[in-house]
């Protein structure tokens, strides 16, 4: 209607101000006036509707509805990325038949270290990188969720087949990357005659359907206190496809170029563990893993800076879940 009546160079309104030289100069105030009145009249009238439209938006009882309207949009709550994408890998490993199981987040320093095979004077004990609780020197806020492994098997007999997912705790400054609190899941088998093409085959099954199904894993060796052999596990880049894809492995942004992304930390349990926690390493033999859920998010949804994560912005985190 604006456009209409009062746009610049179409409008009626318009035209007709154009018209006013038409007139004899002793018309000429009269016209004017009569036009600006008019164009006055529409202006308000547009204004007043507009109100009216906004009123209807407000709920107010007294004005003009038009029913006829589609309903203005109500906000709807979503999962936060990290829960969403929790769910999603406890979903997949339900289905491979594991059980969730939920540790402490105060934990025994005991747990936390000792009997995962880290030795006394191990830097990740130290005051710089772990919290302690004051007055009570035996506990620390959990470093991983690795104790849970220690929980499980002190209580329950082979086989067991769990993933336990929760916080962790490092004295560590806020960066792109790092937060002192953040999530983990940690995944333990324990049975008879496991061997490390099992662990090979259950995180492959289980990349696959987070990541896509033609991803290809690669394992490196690595070194954790509590998983011997150890390895570190990459996923080939789903993004630029190692460089198969559409996208040069040089240009993406994902891989940075290098074809891979590292994503968990994963070994067989150290016979010594089995040991600390009541388990005849010479009758059976397990793995064990960990993959951190922020990391996983930043990896699958491109989100630049860990700490978007935890300023809660509706714009950042309604774009998941
Ligand atoms: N707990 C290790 C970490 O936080 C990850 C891990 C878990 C490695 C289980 C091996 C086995 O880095």
């Amino acid at each position: 209607m604006r456009e209409r009546y009062l746009g610049r160079k179409k409008g009626a309104v318009s035209q007709l101000l154009a018209r006013l030289k038409e007139f004899a100069p002793a018309d000429k105030p009269r016209a004017g006036q009569a036009v600006n009145g008019l164009k006055a009249f529409i202006e308000a009238s547009l204004a007043a509707a507009l109100e009216r439209r906004a009123g209807d938006a407000g709920g107010s009882a007294s004005a003009w509805r038009d029913h006829s309207l589609p309903p203005s949009e109500l906000p709807v709550g979503r999962l936060h990325l990290i829960a969403d994408i929790q769910r999603r890998i406890e979903d997949i490993f339900l289905q491979l038949g594991y059980e969730i199981a939920v540790g402490p987040e105060i934990e025994l320093e005991d747990y936390n270290f000792t009997k995962l095979n880290i030795p006394e004077h191990h830097p990740a004990r130290d005051e710089q990188d772990t919290f302690f609780l004051e007055g009570h020197d035996d506990r620390v806020l959990r470093t991983h969720t690795s104790p849970m492994q220690v929980r499980y098997m002190l209580e329950h007999k082979p086989p067991l087949k769990i993933i336990s997912p929760g916080k962790a705790f490092r004295k560590d400054d806020p960066d792109a990357t790092h937060s002192p609190c953040f999530h983990q899941v940690e995944g333990l088998l324990v049975e008879r005659g496991i061997r490390f093409s099992h662990l090979k085959g259950t995180l492959e099954a289980f990349c696959r359907s987070f990541f896509g199904p033609d991803i290809v894993l690669r394992f490196r060796p690595g070194y954790f206190p509590f998983t011997e052999p150890s390895a570190e596990v990459d996923i080939s880049c789903f993004m630029c496809r190692s460089g198969q894809g559409a996208i040069q492995a040089g240009d993406c942004r994902v891989c940075k170029g290098s074809g891979w992304l590292e994503i968990l930390g994963s070994g067989m349990v150290h016979p010594r563990v089995l040991g600390n926690c009541g388990i005849d390493p010479e009758v059976y033999s397990g793995f064990a893993f960990g993959l951190g859920i922020e990391r996983v998010a930043m990896i699958k949804y491109g989100v630049p800076d860990l700490r978007l994560l935890y300023e809660n912005d509706l714009r950042l985190l309604g774009q998941f879940g």
